[in-house]
């Protein structure tokens, strides 16, 4: 882990990275404030601006010290974002500086985002290499994701599973609710594979995926499916599906009789696996949380 923040009260914040995390449109981060005293310069007890119909959380924190410890820019550019109207606490527009709110339990958006304002929350990607158990341990002795995860491991959920063979990305996180959405089959979050098959790749593939294949426990639909490389009798295809039955990806292009013989996750909704690489871990942008919480409605 590199640069370790601090949190609201001071202490060492093992979960967050401060100022690499950005929101679209950030302009201020890691910018230096001219007269500022640190992260520690608070402002005085009397209000600034508009009022609002937000009350004042008692011993609650200053609310662009929460915008800027979530990683959202400098205390300076979440002042503007705050002074611009583009920030909301429960669903109201707060437009002064010294609204003191509860980062714990009030929900907090830049230009309607949502973004993560509890300091003990973790949001991770991982690339699980194959031959991996998508579980904290397993009795027969195989690797497991806790192999790379070192001692957070204890905290955290994945978002779904992937395949022992199966690699790519992986979402961590201890936020339960959010782990719980993005899981949940009624919130249909996309998630992208690459895969090695079998080929020659008729015409009709996409249509025929696309329509429906039957599949034991029922019908499996793909949102997406295009051919990305042929190579003699052998081909490159990515596809798209919302729904995240055991071997699903697997089973569809045997049945459709191309069968898979290397399967890579890349996105999970908005979500890319990028160039991480196998079997390491990075911290989620405050963006990319946001744009996950707005992918489940939170
Ligand atoms: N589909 C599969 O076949 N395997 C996975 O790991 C994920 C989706």
């Amino acid at each position: 882990m590199s640069t370790r923040g601090r949190d609201l009260r001071g202490r060492a914040n093992p979960g967050r990275q401060g100022t690499d995390r950005a929101i679209p449109g950030q302009q201020g981060a890691g910018r230096a404030i001219p007269g500022q005293q640190g992260a520690d310069r608070d402002w005085p007890e009397e209000d600034f601006g508009e009022r609002d119909g937000l009350t004042d959380v008692p011993g609650g924190v200053r609310l662009q010290k929460v915008l800027a410890a979530a990683g959202v820019g400098s205390r300076r550019h979440c002042e503007e974002l705050i002074g611009a109207g583009r920030v909301e606490v429960d669903g109201e527009t707060v437009r002064r500086f010294g609204a003191r709110v509860d980062p714990e339990e009030q929900v907090i958006r830049v230009d309607g985002k949502r973004i993560p304002s509890r300091q003990d929350q973790v949001y991770l990607a991982f690339n699980k290499p194959p031959k991996v158990l998508t579980a904290m341990s397993d009795d027969r002795g195989r690797r497991t994701i806790t192999e790379f995860l070192g001692d957070r491991a204890e905290r955290l959920f994945h978002i779904g599973r992937l395949d022992y063979d199966t690699e790519g990305l992986m979402l961590l996180t201890n936020d339960g609710e959010l782990a719980h959405r993005l899981a949940h089959p009624s919130y249909g979050v996309f998630k992208t594979y690459l895969a090695d098959v079998q080929g020659p790749i008729p015409k009709d593939l996409g249509r025929r995926l696309a329509t429906g294949v039957e599949l034991a426990d029922g019908v499996a639909t793909a949102d997406k499916f295009r051919v990305i490389e042929r190579s003699g009798s052998r081909a490159l295809v990515e596809i798209t599906l919302h729904e995240g039955r055991k071997h699903i990806v697997r089973r569809m292009l045997a049945e459709a009789g191309h069968p898979v013989s290397r399967l890579v996750r890349t996105d999970v909704g908005p979500i890319r696996l990028g160039n991480l690489r196998p079997g390491t871990t990075r911290e989620l942008t405050t963006a990319e949380i946001g744009e996950l919480y707005a992918a489940v409605a939170l």
